[in-house]
């Protein structure tokens, strides 16, 4: 790692520390006068009025200038921390965040998606950020970096992970009834560990199973539907094809069984059967390629 690099949680803790020590001796300056004062002015040392100057040019302009000074020296830290955020160093490694009710997934170069965020320590990592539908904020506390993911807009921060290990991912703009599940994992891997990853075909070597949990997550529906039976904000994907559900189409209550055509339907226009229970807050699937679906159709079929 590039020993003069100063990563974002230096950049942020520096200017952190240094507004916070001032307030800390302020505080303590302010207290400690205050305590002195009300000892050697109390009424039983001090029984009358003592004369206080109206006017003194000196204090006057001490008073002034200090706080001035001490207020810009705050301002310039503060802009060298953000110019720094803003900066991104050049070798970094980009990678696509997209946030979408109530999941996040990354997009790397090489094409490879994940639904967390894997990088390799000591290499900067670029963040692009947007959204499919609502605003979101992209927020890690760990690399004190956080940023809005706005639809239509794309948006960027970047971070450098020092160490391996996780870290949390939120998202930290109340985005509905999912919000406070839109969390995700960091996860810092040394180079080696990181490259192997990376270099993994998802849809490769593994199995169908795997590539059509990998669909779901990385098209977010595992953000609202689990596949272990949970009940999340919608329902659980498991044992789904042929169930007995109640639906409602048009206004009108109907039942059918979940069969390979409602699921179809289901995926691309939510709300045409909406499921008795929940809200009708999944959106539609328009993107999404035949193949994907007959994909995640196929892995839905046998999902029990
Ligand atoms: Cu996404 Cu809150």
């Amino acid at each position: 790692m590039n020993p003069s690099l100063i990563t974002t949680t230096e950049a942020v803790d520096r200017v952190f520390l240094y507004i916070f020590g001032i307030s800390v001796i302020l505080l303590l300056a302010i207290t400690a006068v205050m305590v002195w004062f009300v000892i050697k002015y109390h009424r039983t040392r001090q029984p009358q009025p003592q004369p206080s100057p109206r006017y003194n040019l000196w204090l006057e302009t001490a008073w002034t200038v200090i706080p001035t000074l001490i207020v810009l020296s705050m301002f310039w830290y503060g802009w060298q921390g953000y110019t720094t955020l803003r900066d991104v160093p050049e070798n970094a490694l980009d990678v696509r965040v997209t946030g979408r009710k109530w999941v996040w997934s990354f997009t790397y170069p090489n094409g490879r998606t994940s639904d967390i965020l894997v990088v390799p320590v000591g290499r900067p990592i670029r963040l692009d950020i947007t959204s499919e539908d609502v605003l979101h904020s992209f927020f890690i506390p760990a690399f004190r970096i956080k940023r809005d993911a706005v639809p239509g807009m794309h948006t960027f921060e970047w971070f450098v992970a020092s160490e391996p290990g996780t870290y949390d991912a939120f998202c930290a703009e109340y985005c509905g009834v999912g919000h406070a599940k839109m969390i995700t994992t960091v996860a810092a891997k040394p180079d080696q560990d990181f490259e192997e990853w990376y270099e993994q075909e998802p849809s490769g070597e593994a199995d169908g199973h795997e590539e059509g949990r990998q669909l779901l997550a990385s098209h977010g529906c595992t953000g609202c539907h689990s596949l272990d039976g949970a009940k999340m904000v919608g329902p659980t994907l498991l044992g789904i094809f042929g169930r007995e559900v109640t639906v409602t189409t048009n206004g009108v209550e109907r039942s059918l069984t979940v069969d390979r055509e409602y699921l179809e339907r289901s995926i691309l226009r939510p709300r045409v059967d909406l499921v008795k229970g929940y809200p009708p807050v999944m959106p539609p699937n328009a993107g999404l390629s035949p193949e994907d679906l007959e994909e995640i159709v196929e892995y839905l079929q046998e999902l029990r």
